[in-house]
């Protein structure tokens, strides 16, 4: 057997740092090649430039590596996709198409796409919103995902990829900040409270949306990813639930550690993408093929949040 050399796209971005961190602990640190757009180091090692949207270089870097698996993480979210539909359409879609490409050519095992609740549309039951429900997505970011998910299954029947794929909650994790998202505020909303500053929301205080926290979506990924093939019966993408929440709901957790906490509400444009999407998640197919179960709630998720923020600025222990 091959040992496990895995690629992963969109290294620098927010699950991609947890991401890399969690592989590099499964498989050793020589085993990860981490890429992005921007090349840098970091105290885990050398992210390498590679933009996946050129076929070539991409090729080239999976065979020079041998590479087993590839996580595909490199994408344009959904608020910031709508400000150039066009490129977001290319860049989230054409790296897919070439991922694929080059995993069917070079033989790659096991591939990774990342989908997202973003999927879903105005058609939506939007309570426990279901894996076959009606896909009607309202952001580019959403039709390139929901037409990533089929490329995927189409290179999973036509030519046997062993392509896997979840679609994530909004992610909240202390690692790196989001960029570019609609659940991005529910990250944010606790770099300021930890340094006692005024938050100024973007979604009204009653939209609740699906979240999960990143422990629980690098588990479910990893957990996805090392089943064995015939536990993996969805090759569009599964849903997984983590919890969900409003804004109001998030800030009544964040007073039990600020009391103080002061917040306004402004909705924008990345309302209405909100108000498009589901507010729970039925996670039942990914519970009976690989056994998935969300574990933090959402104080937990506070209490994680105030004090990874609080140690990484060097601030007091919150108690
Ligand atoms: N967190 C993503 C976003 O808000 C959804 O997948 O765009």
């Amino acid at each position: 057997m091959r040992a496990e050399k895995v690629l992963i796209t969109g290294s620098g971005g927010q699950l991609g740092t947890a991401l890399r961190k969690a592989l590099i602990n499964l498989y050793g640190r020589e085993a990860v090649i981490a890429t992005d757009l921007v090349p840098r180091t970091d105290e885990i090692g050398h992210i390498q430039l590679l933009d996946a949207t050129n076929e070539s270089k991409l090729g080239k870097m999976v065979g020079e590596h041998a590479i087993t698996q590839i996580y595909h993480l490199a994408a344009i979210l959904s608020a910031n996709g709508e400000t150039y539909p066009i490129q977001t359409w290319d860049i989230n879609l054409k790296s897919w198409l070439n991922v694929l490409e080059v995993a069917r050519k070079y033989l790659v095992k096991k591939v990774f796409f990342p989908s997202s609740i973003a999927v879903f549309g105005e058609s939506a039951n939007k309570v426990e919103t279901a894996q076959t429900e009606y896909l009607d997505p309202l952001t580019v970011y959403g039709i390139s995902k929901s037409a990533g998910e089929q490329w995927g299954n189409y290179y999973f029947s036509k030519y046997g990829v062993d392509v896997r794929s979840l679609r994530y909650p909004g992610v909240i994790g202390h690692e790196s900040l989001p960029g570019g998202g609609t659940t991005d505020y529910a990250v944010e909303i606790y770099h300021r409270a930890i340094r006692n500053e005024r938050f100024t929301c973007y979604l009204c205080e009653d939209t609740a949306l699906p979240m999960i926290f990143m422990a629980d979506a690098v588990r479910a990924t990893l957990e996805l990813m090392t089943a064995p093939k015939e536990k993996i019966r969805t090759r569009t993408s599964y849903n997984i639930n983590g919890l969900s929440f409003s804004p109001k709901e998030i800030v009544a957790s964040i007073r039990k550690w600020y009391p103080d906490f002061q917040v306004d509400y402004q909705p924008d444009f990345r309302q209405q993408i909100a108000e498009n999407w589901p507010l729970s998640i039925n996670d039942n197919q990914a519970q009976k093929d690989w056994k998935w179960s969300p574990h933090y709630q959402l104080d937990d998720i506070s209490n994680e949040m105030i004090t990874e923020l609080l140690k990484k600025q060097k601030l007091p222990k919150k108690v």
